[in-house]
């Protein structure tokens, strides 16, 4: 009988003297699973900022990561993406539709990326998750939170973020920050309060989940932010202190 759990060395487990179980060979998980970490916050706060920084740290410390996002990560991911977020004809998308996209993409994220990286010892650092529904849909939009929330569960099962941080801006700031050129999405045409309840959303649940998640100003400098993130996980996670170099990947992004 062999029960493979990971890539460790094999370990050989005699049976009891009269038991009648085969002998059994199984394999310890000795590589140290990296964390989950996941950037969340309003448009604009500076996540892909955050995201791309922490990607090239890890590059330089050669911690294999996997760097993803949402909706998307998937060739499923983006044609939701696309779906909920540029095509022409998604202006009359019902909220309850909007949340089932969002899980669907999900869903798919998790167990054809996600799941796998983590069980092969590579880090993942993702651009939105979980919460973001939590925020927009069940907050902002008013779907109900446990409900909401019932759905995130479905569509991650066990796959929860080790760590999250929330870069919180002002929509004044964000707005500014927005003039650059870039491609506006449906999220970002929506009214000023709309993107006041995705704020306070996100400080409630940091303040619901202080473990896992970390407030961070997102209207500091980026090179400070940057510096306090990486802190924050060498900190609670020494295995990143650690790690030897063994490959990176970029999701299909
Ligand atoms: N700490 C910061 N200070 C000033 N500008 C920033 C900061 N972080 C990001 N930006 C700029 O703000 C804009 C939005 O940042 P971005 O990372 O794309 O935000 P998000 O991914 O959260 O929408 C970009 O032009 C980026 O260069
Ligand atoms: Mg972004």
């Amino acid at each position: 009988m062999q029960l493979r759990w990971a890539h460790g060395p094999q370990v050989y487990v005699p049976a009891a003297t009269y038991s009648t179980i085969a002998p059994g060979y199984f394999t310890i998980d000795v590589m140290p699973r990296l964390p989950f970490i996941t950037f969340e916050g309003s448009e604009g706060c500076g996540k892909s900022t955050q995201v791309k920084r922490l990607a090239a740290r890890f590059e330089r410390s050669g911690i294999p990561f996997l760097v993803t996002r949402e909706p998307g990560g998937t060739a499923i991911g983006e044609s939701i993406r696309e779906l909920l977020q540029f095509a022409p004809h998604n202006a009359g998308m019902m909220p309850e539709t909007e949340l089932l996209l969002f899980e669907a993409s999900r869903s798919q994220l998790v167990r054809e990326i996600i799941k796998p990286a983590l069980e092969r010892a590579v880090c993942v650092i993702a651009d939105r998750f979980l919460d973001s529904t939590t925020v927009y849909q069940g907050a902002a939009r008013k779907l109900g939170r446990q409900f909401v929330e019932q759905l995130n569960a479905f569509a991650i099962g066990d796959c929860l973020p080790d760590i999250t941080f929330v870069l919180d801006i002002d929509a004044e700031t964000a707005r500014s920050r927005m003039q650059q050129p870039r491609r506006a999405d449906r999220m970002e045409q929506q009214p000023a309060e709309f993107y006041e309840q995705v704020r306070a959303g996100y400080r409630e649940l940091a303040a619901r989940e202080p473990t896992r998640i970390v407030l961070i100003n997102g209207s500091g400098d980026a090179d400070k932010i940057e510096n306090d993130i990486w802190e924050t996980l060498r900190a609670r996670f020494p295995v990143l202190a650690k790690t030897p170099n063994i490959r990176h990947q970029t999701s299909n992004i």
